[in-house]
């Protein structure tokens, strides 16, 4: 917490690259950035690759993913030439959960939905952030009410590190301007009515006016969406 204090001292008044950088320099192999591959996350990786800033970039690969993602994640590749490390799920854990309830257990209980995202994503991600100090995400405070109250750089209680969202005040228009400008290769489900995109038997299109988040586990009650990878959020 004491870090926190000072890091936000340090930040201040720093642009978004700046910030970045600043961080990558006093936390040195002890920073990461988690993508899904959505615009938010490309916008930010596209920062951190074409500035060369050195911060390690893993995504969680639940094995449910859209082709459409896993295009993105291709192209990314290809366009950027630096890696992307990606974390499975733990194979004895999820070859347990499928033999014992099937391929689509999450639909029948929040229980079920819960453990399937805990061996698919939670697990995973405690691997990946494992030594690490920062934890950089794509979040937007404008993707739902909690996000709205939370801050740039924050203290994360459940891992134990420090999160920053480098985006975090960008509103949705700045963001389609940002991947317009500079030509980043995005998901095509955006454009489909996807603000949000996760595994896709968990995602579908929102209507005009639905919230951003609204797509994600939509069978469920509002209050139960959240998969644990940013608690209550
Ligand atoms: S979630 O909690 O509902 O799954 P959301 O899809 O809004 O999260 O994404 C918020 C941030 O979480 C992303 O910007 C990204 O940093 C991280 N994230 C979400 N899903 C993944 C994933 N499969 N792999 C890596 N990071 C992810
Ligand atoms: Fe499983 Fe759906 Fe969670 Fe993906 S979002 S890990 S498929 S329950």
């Amino acid at each position: 917490m004491k870090d926190l204090i000072a890091l936000r001292q340090q930040l201040n008044g720093l642009n978004t690259i700046e910030k970045l950088k600043y961080l990558a320099e006093a936390y040195k192999d002890r920073i990461v950035f988690s993508t899904s591959f959505g615009w938010e996350d490309q916008v930010v990786t596209h920062l951190i690759f074409a500035n060369q800033i050195p911060i390690k970039v893993f995504t969680l690969e639940t094995g449910r993913l859209f082709p459409e993602t896993y295009y993105v994640w291709n192209r990314t590749l290809e366009i950027y030439q630096q890696p992307i490390h990606a974390y499975f799920p733990q194979s004895d854990l999820l070859q347990n959960m499928v033999n014992a309830k099937g391929p689509s257990s999450f639909y029948e209980s929040v229980e079920n939905r819960k453990e399937c995202c805990f061996i698919r994503k939670i697990e995973p991600l405690k691997r990946a952030l494992a030594g690490n100090e920062i934890w950089i995400t794509g979040i937007r405070a404008e993707q739902s009410a909690n996000r709205e109250h939370m801050e740039d750089l924050e203290w994360d209680e459940a891992n134990q590190l420090i999160k920053f969202h480098p985006i975090f005040d960008w509103t949705l228009a700045e963001v389609k301007d940002f991947v317009k400008e500079n030509n980043i290769v995005y998901n095509t489900l955006h454009d489909k009515g996807f603000p949000s995109i996760g595994c896709a038997p968990c995602t579908r299109a929102v209507r005009e006016g639905e919230d951003f988040r609204a797509g994600r586990w939509w069978w469920e009650d509002q209050s139960k969406k959240e998969c644990g990878l940013h608690a209550a959020s």
